[in-house]
């Protein structure tokens, strides 16, 4: 039952709890005596990162709640792509937070990071549990030194993140939703035979563009060709389901078949209304990816001017063990590589009408008698 209104009224500091936030700043430095001016700025940028970690892991959270269910409320998915909105938002942000703490000069970062070893971002529980519900796989992370991620966690974070290892990923969830897309079948025939059908007429017809311009020698002709050839094989690497499990398995792509040819659907149909709001979708997840790279190589420039060649305070290589993630802890890399197989609106197969109408919003108004 919800609880009564109290006639009690609130106090803003009470309601934000602010003596709590406001008298968590401790600085080291001034325990060993040795004040240093710019660890305050360190510690509250640390602290407001943290802040807006809780609010994206809030959003995820209900996100997936979203996602689990198999009927999906097409209100809900237009919740979803607010609130991935509003991680899209945040992450611009911390972004941007970067510039504050360059304001700090790596020699007085000197004055106090040594008394921060081995304390490091790594060790950011929440962090690791955004990368775990996005969907990041154990096998797919970029270890240094062998060893495991969680290791240097104190036991109840290892705990912690590890129950983030094991629940439903975003990843996973939207997959799942992909595959469940009811317009592949058209009938007689489907959108991957007609998609197929087109791709191979467009491949035709550049390659005769080529073989038949006048004003290339045979020489250019033969030079060219080959080029068009890296395109014709691209197509094939989707279009052929035994070449895309070699490229499930040598880890060069992610998305399951049957889920790459919805979003494929979606994105190349996207003008159809009811593609409409799963094309946003698609594209906020891209989104959320690209910023959560960016951020990585933020960091990573930030880290490589204050501190140069040094190990972490971590233990790691430092910028060496950053850049390594930002290329290879990404999730949804799929979702923006999908445009390698985009053909012209011209060469699109047409829509069979039953599908059409499927597609389209209808508003039926009762005539008067
Ligand atoms: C003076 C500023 C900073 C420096 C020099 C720095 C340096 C580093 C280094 C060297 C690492 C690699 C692990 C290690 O050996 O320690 C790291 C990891 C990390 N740092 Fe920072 N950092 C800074 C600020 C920040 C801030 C403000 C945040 C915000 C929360 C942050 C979050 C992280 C995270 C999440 C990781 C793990 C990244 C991964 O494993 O991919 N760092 N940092």
């Amino acid at each position: 039952m919800a609880k009564k209104k109290s006639s009690k009224s609130q106090y803003y500091k009470d309601y934000l709890r602010l003596s709590k936030i406001l008298d968590s700043q401790n600085l080291i430095s001034d325990e060993f005596n040795q004040h240093a001016h710019d660890e305050m700025l360190f510690i509250i940028t640390h602290q407001v990162y943290e802040l807006w970690f809780k609010q994206i892991i809030y959003e995820l959270d209900s996100i997936l709640d979203i996602f689990e269910v198999q009927n999906i409320d097409e209100s809900n998915i237009g919740t979803s792509i607010s609130r991935l909105n509003r991680i899209i938002e945040i992450q611009k942000i911390l972004v941007d937070q970067i510039r504050v703490l360059e304001t700090m000069t790596p020699m007085d970062f000197l004055d106090f990071r040594d008394f921060l070893v081995p304390a490091s971002g790594f060790q950011s529980v929440q962090f690791r549990k955004i990368e775990n519900k996005l969907g990041l796989l154990s096998k797919n992370r970029f270890s240094y030194g062998g060893a495991n991620y969680k290791s240097y966690l104190d036991k109840l974070d290892n705990k912690e993140v590890t129950g983030s290892e094991s629940g439903n990923t975003l990843f996973v969830l939207i997959e799942k939703w992909l595959e469940r897309t009811p317009f592949l079948n058209w009938g007689k025939t489907s959108f991957w035979n007609e998609y197929e059908l087109a791709v191979k007429k467009m491949l035709s017809d550049d390659r005769a563009i080529i073989e038949t311009n006048n004003k290339l020698s045979e020489d250019e002709k033969k030079k060219h060709l080959n080029e068009y050839k890296k395109t014709e094989l691209s197509f094939g690497v989707v279009l052929n389901e035994k070449e895309h499990s070699k490229m499930v398995n040598n880890g060069s792509w992610r998305l399951s078949y049957k889920a790459t040819q919805a979003a494929l659907l979606i994105l190349l149909y996207r003008d159809q209304p009811i593609l409409h709001n799963p094309y946003l979708l698609i594209a906020k997840l891209a989104d959320v990816d690209e910023l959560f790279t960016t951020w990585r190589y933020r960091h990573v420039l930030m880290v490589s001017r204050m501190i140069g060649k040094k190990i972490g305070t971590g233990g790691s290589t430092g910028s060496t063990y950053l850049s390594e993630t930002a290329q290879k802890h990404r999730v949804f890399s799929d979702l923006s590589e999908l445009t390698t197989f985009l053909i012209p609106r011209s060469a699109l197969p047409k829509l069979p009408r039953e599908i059409k109408d499927k597609l389209n919003f209808y508003f039926h108004v009762k005539k008067e008698q």
